[in-house]
């Protein structure tokens, strides 16, 4: 369940509010020093937030790693444009050099916290594309095979279980 870690993790990197888990310190700091500099307590930027709806998401886990997924992407794109030197309308161009200095490299931080967290949720699972094709494969009117599956009910029972259970 690395994946359900890898939101939780995400979650409280983000979570300023919604989580009362623990950012690491220092990601924790890069990022009140930007809320400064850039005005992060701004009404504009209160209103109507980006991910809102992911942070509250109750989808399915299996759903909630491709949300979050797809969230880290969002969040890889942002990074990326806001650090391009060469980008005229880049918000770091709003600072001058002292400030926009240690912003960038606070901005590098989450960066990287992002990619770890990338990183953690991996590729998406080619183990999984197997596992699918070859249950697809079973043959449901096999009677060798309608035995194992009786033998093998409790076991699956108990591990949809703990699938539909931890409600993140
Ligand atoms: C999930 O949330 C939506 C609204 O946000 C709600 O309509 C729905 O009933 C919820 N589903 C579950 C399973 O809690
Ligand atoms: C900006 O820099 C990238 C490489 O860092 C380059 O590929 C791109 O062409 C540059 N764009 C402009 C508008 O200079
Ligand atoms: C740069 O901007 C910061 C914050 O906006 C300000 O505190 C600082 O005095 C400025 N430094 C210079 C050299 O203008
Ligand atoms: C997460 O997103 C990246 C980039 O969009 C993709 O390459 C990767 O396969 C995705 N991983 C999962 C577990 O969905
Ligand atoms: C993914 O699985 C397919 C067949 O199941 C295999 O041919 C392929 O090499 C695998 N790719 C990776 C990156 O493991």
């Amino acid at each position: 369940m690395s994946s359900c870690w890898g939101s939780i993790c995400f979650l409280a990197f983000l979570g300023v509010a919604f989580v009362s888990g623990r950012p690491l310190e220092d990601i924790k700091n890069a990022q009140e020093s930007i809320a400064e500099v850039l005005n992060l307590k701004g009404l504009e930027v209160g209103l109507n937030p980006l991910f809102s709806a992911v942070i509250k998401s109750n989808s399915s886990i299996p759903l909630r790693v491709n949300e979050m997924n797809a969230t880290l992407d969002v969040y890889r794109q942002i990074f990326s444009s806001i650090l391009s030197d060469n980008h005229s309308s880049s918000l770091l161009k709003l600072l001058n050099t002292t400030t926009r200095k240690s912003v960038r490299s606070d901005v590098e931080k989450l960066q990287g916290r992002i990619t770890t967290l990338t990183e953690k949720f991996g590729p998406e699972n080619n183990n999984s594309k197997d596992i699918l094709s070859k249950l697809k494969e079973i043959k449901v009117g096999n009677h060798l095979v309608q035995r194992k599956a009786l033998a093998e009910f409790l076991e699956v029972d108990h591990a949809a279980d703990v699938i539909l259970s931890p409600r993140v």
